[in-house]
């Protein structure tokens, strides 16, 4: 899970570079480097950090030349060094390689690179491809014919691009099973695992394939297939929502996407009714669905599943991607396959679509990300339209799933309409859930900031909102915390239940409010301070988090968001970045 990109141009490449790894830094945050060509010198410059301290140590922004490369790394193979970091270099250190992904036959490809007498100088898979490289080259090849050579001999998934001292003037990229896009301003083009790094300069996006290479030099790009011939590729424009990365003077973007949710909720709403209705009638008609995501996408699709049951009395089952394989024996042409995914681009996700499609499954995707590898693989793709979410911790996409799914249920029973106008009310109810709890839960996270334990109980329908609220907890604040069904408490975790343990009990006036009322009183009597999250007044609530009466089916929207402001809250209290919490990244294109 890392972030590259490429320029080529007449401006500074470094500034271009930097400026771009800024807003890839959701996808990696460890450690940074550039490569830059100059007067046919090629200069390597990386350590592990933040892009600030990065390039306030090594002076990245003022090294000179035009065509640059660039990292951002969440490191998989070896720890956060500076020699770990990208990128990496061939023996004569004549190439310069970024990559994001696994080579997953790394070490076979290493130690035979090793007896031929090649040197590495660190522990990642990803030096391989210089080495490789470097072999090809010799025989008098062109940059692009060598990475043409060398793709099919790596295992696994990868987006990379190559700086060559000897082929100077151009950068190669290729992928597969990582996103690679390139962007053209008429004056230089740019290439990057994002549209979102060089939307500042373009909206004209071509997407590269697997497989598929593309050669980008300051006048011209060309794009070749596997097979080295020639290929045309259109460009599509961004979508207009794609190009913001700004933090509208929040202080973070996770407060700023927790506080636009009220207008995301509008863009989600505006959607195709017949597509809608296209995909309810298939939804019916499956034999099976399952629903597949992971995290937070996850707790939506949990959402989903009730809704779904709820309204149109349609079963179905939530499969954790990295577990769906497990389940691949069942899955077949009736079976229709929902992947939640904001990214779209999660590799377990990625892997069980793959795999669901072969074994002939129709592919629904409900996606944030515009152009993403699952959006290719699947037949059907709804978007949700939120634009770029920037904090690691998923919080306006997640209102937006939930948003998805209600619209996908009541087009089971043709009721596409009214569910529209019952979201369009709901922009105002969300406000009212964050504006009245905001002081109040900046003080509740002051109080318990130095607890060790949370635990989130609901039922029904609310239950994944329980799991989601301790999510976000636990990410950004790490605080142990748990989610669960409110009658599961008594079946173990009540044990764990001491004087004053922070219990969030998420009971809207709703079908299950005396049980899980039952249920928080249980855990009262072992000591517990319940934090409600409620429409209706108790004397058993400690701390209560007032949310607007809506109807029963909404209510995991309204819960939700006061949810996602005490995780914010806390972490703050606490002192951490709500951004980028250690060892987490928001793509996760790794197995
Ligand atoms: C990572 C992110 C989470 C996200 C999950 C699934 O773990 O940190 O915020 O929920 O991936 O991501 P997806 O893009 O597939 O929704």
């Amino acid at each position: 899970m890392c972030g590259i990109i490429g320029y080529c141009g007449n401006k500074p490449a470094a500034p271009v570079v930097l400026e771009g790894l800024k807003c890839l830094e959701y996808r990696g945050y460890d450690s940074v480097g550039v490569a830059i060509l100059c007067d046919a010198q090629l200069l390597i410059r990386k350590d592990a950090g933040k892009i600030e301290e990065v390039s306030e140590k090594h002076g990245l922004d003022s090294l000179p030349g035009n065509i640059a490369i660039g990292h951002t790394r969440w490191a998989t193979h070896g720890s956060v060094t500076q020699a770990n970091a990208h990128p990496h270099s061939d023996c004569s250190g004549r190439i310069a390689v970024v990559h994001n992904g696994i080579i997953e036959n790394y070490q076979e490809l290493r130690q035979e690179l090793i007896s031929q007498g090649h040197r590495f100088s660190s522990e990642t898979d990803s030096e391989v491809i210089p080495h490789l490289l470097e072999d090809e080259l010799k025989s008098g090849c062109s940059l692009e014919e060598a990475v043409l050579a060398i793709a099919p001999k790596l295992e696994g998934s990868y987006a990379f691009l190559v700086l060559s001292r000897d082929d100077s003037g151009k950068i190669v990229g290729t992928r597969k099973n990582n996103p690679l896009v390139i962007g053209a301003d008429g004056h230089a083009y740019y290439v990057s695992s994002d549209a979102l790094a060089f939307s500042q300069y373009t909206n004209q996006v071509i997407t590269l394939r697997d497989t598929e290479v593309v050669i980008l030099t300051s006048d011209k790009i060309e794009f070749l297939d596997a097979a080295g011939n020639r290929l045309t590729k259109q460009s599509e424009e961004l979508d207009s929502s794609w190009a913001g990365n700004h933090k509208d003077g929040y202080p973070f973007f996770m407060l700023k996407e927790i506080m636009e949710q009220p207008q995301v909720l509008s863009k989600t709403a505006y959607q195709d009714e017949r597509k809608f209705t296209d995909i309810a009638l298939d939804i019916l008609r499956a034999r099976q669905v399952i629903i597949t995501a992971c995290g937070t996408s996850r707790y939506a699709s949990l959402v989903g599943r009730y809704l779904f049951s709820k309204v149109g009395k349609k079963f179905c089952d939530v499969v954790m991607a990295s577990e769906f394989g497990y389940f691949a024996d069942s899955v077949d042409k009736n079976t229709l396959v929902i992947a939640v995914s904001q990214s779209g681009e999660t590799a377990d996700v990625i892997e069980g679509v793959k795999a669901a499609r072969d074994a002939g499954a129709e592919i629904v995707s409900i996606v944030n990300r515009p152009n993403s590898i699952l959006a290719d693989l699947s037949h059907q793709v709804i978007p949700l339209n939120c634009g770029p979410e920037i904090g690691v911790a998923a919080t306006k996409t997640f209102l937006s799933q939930l948003a998805v799914f209600y619209l996908l249920s009541f087009s089971m029973v043709n009721s596409f309409d009214k569910a529209c106008i019952q979201l369009s009310d709901m922009s105002s109810k969300i406000t009212e859930a964050l504006n009245c709890n905001n002081d109040g839960l900046i003080k509740l996270s002051q109080e318990l900031k130095d607890k060790n334990n949370f635990y989130y109980i609901a039922r029904g329908i609310n239950f994944a909102i329980a799991s989601e609220g301790a999510l976000k907890l636990k990410e950004i604040s790490y605080i142990h915390a748990e989610g669960m069904p409110a009658g599961e408490l008594k079946h173990g975790t009540l044990a764990l239940i001491e004087q004053d343990t922070p219990v969030v009990v998420i009971c809207p006036a709703d079908y299950a409010y005396s049980e899980t009322l039952s249920n928080a009183i249980e855990a009262k009597s072992r000591g517990a301070y319940i934090i409600a999250v409620s429409d209706k007044e108790s004397d058993i609530y400690d701390f209560w988090i007032k949310i607007p009466e809506v109807d029963e089916l909404l209510y995991p929207m309204v819960a939700v968001v006061p949810l996602q402001l005490l995780a914010y809250y806390m972490a703050v209290s606490r002192g951490y970045d709500p951004d980028k919490p250690r060892n987490l990244a928001k793509s996760v294109t790794v197995k």
